[in-house]
């Protein structure tokens, strides 16, 4: 019995690091399926991919695909990004957030911010889509670290920066992470709707 668990796990673990979003259509019916326009009250019609990679400190890094579930111990980060399916270079905002706090019964905290940056673009040649970014995050990543025993949605988006981004300071690094609203504060600061996203389910083990 140990023996089957611990080869399913190893089986698992193989599988969520091949395993990848390859389509944006299909990434919308994740999206829809899991009901996180709703919960955010946004907009989601991805027109491209957003790859979402977790490095590991030991073993091959760990490629998102939506709605995978993801060990806790897996989530460390901070992630790398690459976006796949447009010809634009940026500069673009990524946004995390977790939609299950502290519960999935009553997520009275959520959207808690785990993420907020500016300045991300694809610029270099050698490596298309491959993004990074100079500019200092608005809120630095922080790992995922759910309560309860459901695993919480987290939630990457990728958004065309606005001109506006860089100077506004609805949200700074004092600003609360937890109630976080992300449709208000897109529309204040001119984000629009999103590019591209994928979301992991992430739970305490
Ligand atoms: C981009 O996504 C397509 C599928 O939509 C895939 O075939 C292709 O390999 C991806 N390109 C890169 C550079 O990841
Ligand atoms: C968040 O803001 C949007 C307007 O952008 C609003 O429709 C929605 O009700 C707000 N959500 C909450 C939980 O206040
Ligand atoms: C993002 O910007 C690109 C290039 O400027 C544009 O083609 C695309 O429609 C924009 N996407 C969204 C969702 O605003």
């Amino acid at each position: 019995m140990k023996f089957n668990i611990s080869l399913l796990a190893v089986l698992g673990a193989a599988l969520t690091t091949v395993a990848q979003d390859i389509d944006a259509a299909e990434v919308k019916t994740a999206f829809d399926t899991a009901k996180i326009p709703t919960a955010l009250s946004i907009k989601f019609n991805p027109t491209a991919l957003l790859q979402v990679t977790l490095p590991q400190q030991n073993g091959s890094p760990v490629i998102l695909k939506a709605g995978t579930r993801i060990p806790r111990a897996s989530t460390v980060g901070p992630p790398q990004y690459k976006v796949n399916g447009t010809t634009s270079t940026g500069p673009f905002v990524i946004v995390m957030v977790d939609l299950d706090a502290p519960t999935t019964q009553s997520p009275t905290w959520s959207p808690i911010r785990h993420y907020l940056g500016g300045g991300w673009s694809a610029t270099n040649a050698a490596n298309p889509g491959v993004l990074s970014t100079t500019t200092a995050a608005v809120t630095a990543w922080f790992q995922p670290a759910p309560s309860g025993t459901d695993p919480h949605r987290y939630v990457f988006f990728l958004y065309n920066q606005s001109t506006q981004f860089p100077t506004q300071r609805l949200v700074t690094s004092g600003t609360s992470i937890t109630n976080w609203n992300l449709s208000s504060f897109a529309q204040q600061v001119g984000l629009g709707d999103p590019l591209a996203g994928t979301f992991m389910l992430v739970g305490p083990q």
